[in-house]
């Protein structure tokens, strides 16, 4: 929080606390209700925001807890910038997504409508340089825009399985370093996974004169995208027609992209204000016994989404285009952290049945709750401005378009002081590099310490195998039950981490962030499968990352090794 958060002044000294920075944004957030309720209402809200962030029960995504209530003033997390195929246009949505990485947003954008590399320039007599060239500018303008100074921006980059350059695109990862500020994702339809199925052959197509370029077969590209992902983590998929039959509001237009870590599918030009539940603080301790407190919860929802709601409200917009329809559709993304902590305490192990029937149960409780309270703002504010061009005409008057979303909380759950969104824990003992600083943070599960004091067992009995290995596993000396509730994310089958995010994405209007960590000896095949499961499975997009597949990593297992 220091590093990032904290206030300084011009001289770089610290000028508020960790408390004074929770009220800054609780008093910014609760002005928003001024413009229907009282003075009194206004400040009665404030005590609740600030309630619920204090108790670390509830958190605003990095860019409201660093901007609220600053000259900045840029609270949302998450950009889809649309990119035409006209040179000034590129520039324009470059332009737009500087200034949205120096507030500290994250940008997403899809490059199909780009013409392919070489194609003939009429007016120039020269020759087109291609998507993938193109992404090359915008990434040495993230690397060189660093959000404030606070982290370094992110960017989601898309192309249709169908553009021409769509071989160069997939690979275009595999040597590390390149588009280092980018994640990329491959743009699945439907016809194409058909295709796949029946090993057809696909064709590529001209995104302007809609002329078939080259036919290639399916399985071809497939297994270039799955090799690629195997090789390097990337690139992700997103099926973008899953996508497109949630959208909210298909008369506004169609979604082709996701901001940088795939959670919040948007229209061109919108955003989205993110904020994660803690989940972990919602499981009771009674003499021993522990159980979830699902009315806290839904208090705790209906604080959110309102708090959600009015960040829509006042927040400072980077161009009329952005303000115009985050005000039209007025999404919101309430998602969780904590998962992984909460089921620990509840001692039911991530890969069983009962976690994922859990993770159903809550996700819907989450969702019915959200819609609840969105409808109750609707009945105080009005329904957003698009309503009438939505899926929810004429029955359901809400206020916001989308209102659940599940982010990866890469930062807000270390202020929380918990696991990371809905991931298994990743280690039990780690190193963590500090990306700003070049320093590695090393730690040790708080979650299995507190497990350890419940149970009364010596941390001796653990401290020295977990530093050398980061897991329990092969440890004889406790019983196997601890083992299977702190297993570890590589040492979950990839099908539970799979669930986990089926389960999670079965009651979220957007989309869930997820990561299927693999072992370093995951084999393609496994790829194969986990991306077609995915597919098969009604998610909206995937992701994979194979242990060690890359030389730097944010985070490694182990403190000895
Ligand atoms: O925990 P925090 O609120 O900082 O962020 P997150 O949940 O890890 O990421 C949520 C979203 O913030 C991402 O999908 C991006 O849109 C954006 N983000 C970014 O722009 N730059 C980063 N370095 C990290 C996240």
């Amino acid at each position: 929080m220091e590093s990032r958060y904290l206030r300084r002044d011009k001289y770089g000294n610290l000028i508020e606390t960790p408390k004074q920075l929770f009220q800054r944004v609780a008093h910014a957030v609760a002005q928003a209700e001024l413009q229907w309720g009282t003075d009194k209402d206004a400040s009665c809200w404030e005590r609740r925001f600030l309630d619920v962030m204090m108790d670390l029960r509830f958190l605003p995504n990095s860019p409201t807890l660093m901007n609220a209530g600053t000259p900045s003033g840029q609270l949302s997390a998450c950009f889809v910038l649309p990119v035409y195929d006209h040179l000034a246009d590129i520039f324009s949505a470059l332009r737009l997504a500087a200034l949205i990485q120096q507030h500290a947003g994250g940008t997403g954008f899809n490059f199909s409508h780009l013409r392919p590399k070489n194609d003939r320039l009429h007016r120039t007599q020269g020759t087109a340089a291609g998507p993938v060239s193109f992404m090359k500018i915008f990434n040495a303008t993230t690397e060189y825009v660093k959000q404030g100074g606070k982290r370094r921006g992110a960017n989601m980059g898309i192309l249709g399985i169908d553009h021409p350059d769509i071989e160069e695109f997939i690979t275009c990862k595999r040597k590390e370093g390149n588009l280092r500020n980018f994640n990329i994702s491959i743009g699945i339809s439907d016809a194409f996974m058909a295709a796949l199925e029946q090993d057809a052959s696909w064709k590529l197509i001209h995104p302007n004169t809609q002329q078939v370029v080259k036919k290639i077969k399916a399985r071809q590209l497939w297994d270039l995208v799955t090799e690629s992902a195997w090789t390097s983590g990337d690139p992700g998929l997103i099926f973008l027609d899953t996508i497109n039959t949630f959208n909210p509001t298909p008369d506004i237009g169609k979604i082709e992209a996701t901001n940088p870590c795939g959670e919040v599918p948007l229209l061109s030009n919108e955003s989205c204000n993110l904020g994660s539940i803690n989940l972990s603080r919602f499981v009771d301790d009674h003499q021993g016994q522990t159980t979830l407190d699902w009315n806290g919860l839904a208090q705790t929802v209906n604080i959110a989404v309102r708090f959600l709601d009015n960040v829509i409200e006042i927040n400072n917009y980077l161009s009329p285009e952005m303000r115009k329809i985050a005000l039209g559709n007025r999404k919101i993304g309430l998602g969780v952290m904590g998962w992984a902590e909460a089921l620990s305490k509840l001692e039911i192990p991530y890969e069983s049945n009962k976690a994922v029937h859990l993770a159903e149960r809550l996700m819907k409780f989450i969702a019915e709750n959200s819609w609840n309270a969105s409808k109750g703002l609707c009945k105080e504010r009005g329904v957003f401005q698009n309503w009438e061009k939505s899926i929810y005409y004429p029955n359901s008057p809400v206020r916001n378009a989308t209102r659940t979303s599940i982010a990866p909380t890469g930062t807000i759950s270390i202020i929380a002081d918990t696991s990371s969104s809905i991931e298994p824990f990743f280690a039990l003992a780690y190193q963590r590099q500090h990306i700003l600083q070049d320093e590695t943070l090393e730690e040790i599960n708080n979650s299995l310490i507190r497990y350890m004091q419940r149970h009364q067992i010596e941390p001796s009995v653990v401290t020295e195998h977990i530093q050398q290995t980061g897991t329990l596993s092969g440890l004889v000396s406790i019983p196997e039950k601890m083992k299977n509730i702190f297993k570890t994310a590589l040492e979950i089958a990839p099908l539970w981490h799979l669930r986990h995010q089926t389960a999670f994405q079965k009651y979220t209007d957007n989309a869930v962030s997820k990561t299927i960590n693999l072992p370093k000896e995951a084999t393609r095949e496994d790829v194969d499968f986990i991306y077609k499961t995915a597919w098969r499975e009604g998610l909206k997009g995937i992701t994979i990352f194979r242990y060690h597949s890359r030389n730097s990593q944010v985070i490694q297992k182990g403190i000895l090794s």
